[in-house]
């Protein structure tokens, strides 16, 4: 991690004892390493200990007691590459979701301009508290990234989840993070994503609550890493722009299936996280249809199912990967999706589990493969969940 510029905020809870052993795996792979300190965590580890460590002084108090100069939080921000608060408080985490600044770290936490993650860390109860929940939920719907924490021995003498991710996991974490590589280099990624709309009238259609998020992150990760990737959306607010995007923007599964089509025969790997209409009216009324009668039918037609066309025509040097929404039996209904589309692997979210789906931050997921491997993911936000499957895709032997 040569010339990687890491800022570690170390809050009140007895697992800053840890955080020693994390300054030093930093430090031994080469990463710089500031430390904040909040005034309760220096109850549990002193200062002198950090700075030497760290081989930097440690900023605790907005300004030098002794000289009165200023510690500048926006100077911090402006420096990490990455910044880290381990462990991570209940205290902190509800000031940070709510923008409280009463101390220089959570003062730098504002003014940060890099991604952020924290490691949090608290007593069973506190841990599985709606509160907490809530909290750490909203954390991660500001793009915060959390290293959960783990199930084992707590300092209470009770045993249950809320301990502080072991320093090791907290560095692999940050490390993969950092020198994310362009692996993807070479590879060309065709991705559908976002809702189609089928027109019922000129001014109704039917559509469903898809956003984009889960598809538009799969495609920024894939650019970041290197592939050239053809993204074709259906109606979103999303934008994102990359000199290897090639983006169409369409309405109708039609109008998908036609683009993918025409795309696929260069492509190495489709993905397809769009929630495509099932079906479409069969005919589209060339006038808005008129409240006349008390019920009204609309026939419907089932549309192209586009993944399982791209099933159907992959080379042996092509990977096709679906989704499944599932909301009860997920893994079984999952499977059978798998099988019958003839798929590399599948993702399956749920709408059983809170915080997963439409319009959420966060997406809780799991891959099963075409050999039935089945992978579960924490609840995590739908960035670093599009960065697991391209991860897991990367990895992935046919
Ligand atoms: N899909 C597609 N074209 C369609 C329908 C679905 O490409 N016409 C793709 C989606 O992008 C997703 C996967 O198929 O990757 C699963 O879609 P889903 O709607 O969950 O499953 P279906 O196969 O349509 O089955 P059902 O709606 O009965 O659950």
């Amino acid at each position: 991690m040569k010339n990687k510029r890491v800022l570690l905020g170390i809050t009140g809870g007895i697992a800053a004892y840890k955080i020693t052993s994390l300054i030093r795996l930093l430090i031994k792979s080469g990463a710089e390493v500031k430390c904040i300190m909040t005034p309760a965590s220096c109850d549990f580890i002193s200062p002198l200990t950090i700075a030497t460590l760290s081989k930097n002084p440690v900023g605790i108090d907005f300004w030098n007691k002794q000289d009165g100069t200023w510690k500048n939080h926006v100077e911090y921000g402006l420096w990490a590459d990455i910044f880290i608060v381990a462990p991570l408080t209940a205290n902190t985490l509800a000031k940070m979701v709510n923008g409280i600044c009463d101390n220089l770290l959570l003062a730098t936490y504002l003014s940060m301009k890099c991604p952020t993650f924290v490691a949090p860390a608290m007593d069973l109860d506190m841990y599985a508290h709606p509160t907490t929940k809530r909290n750490l939920a909203l954390l991660t719907r500001d793009n915060v990234m959390i290293i959960p924490a783990e199930n084992g021995e707590l300092a209470s003498g009770l045993s249950g989840d809320g301990r502080m991710s072991e320093p090791e996991t907290i560095f692999d974490t940050v490390h993969f993070f950092l020198t994310e590589s362009e692996d993807l280099k070479g590879e060309k990624i065709l991705i559908t994503a976002g809702p189609t709309y089928e027109a019922i009238d000129p001014v109704r259609f039917i559509g469903n609550h898809s956003t984009g998020k889960m598809g538009f992150a799969i495609a920024e990760n894939c650019l970041k890493r290197g592939a050239e990737v053809i993204l074709i959306s259906g109606p979103s607010k999303i934008e994102i722009q990359h000199t290897n995007l090639t983006h169409f923007k369409i309405q109708t599964a039609q109008e998908m299936l036609e683009q993918v089509q025409a795309n696929w025969g260069e492509m190495s790997v489709g993905i397809f996280a769009a929630a495509v209409a099932d079906y479409r009216p069969v005919s589209i009324e060339k006038q808005k249809i008129k409240k006349n009668d008390d019920y009204l039918t609309l026939e419907l037609v089932k549309n192209t199912d586009i993944l399982a066309w791209a099933g159907s025509v992959k080379s042996n040097q092509q990977k096709v990967i679906g989704f499944a929404l599932e909301t009860n039996n997920a893994f079984e209904n999952a499977t059978v999706k798998l099988k019958k589309k003839n798929l590399d692997f599948i993702i399956v979210n749920t709408l059983e589990d809170e915080g997963a789906g439409f319009g959420h931050e966060t997406n809780k997921i799991s891959i099963i493969d075409n050999h039935n491997k089945i992978t579960k993911f924490e609840l995590m936000s739908k960035k670093i969940a599009a960065k697991q499957i391209v991860d897991y895709l990367k990895n992935f032997k046919k």
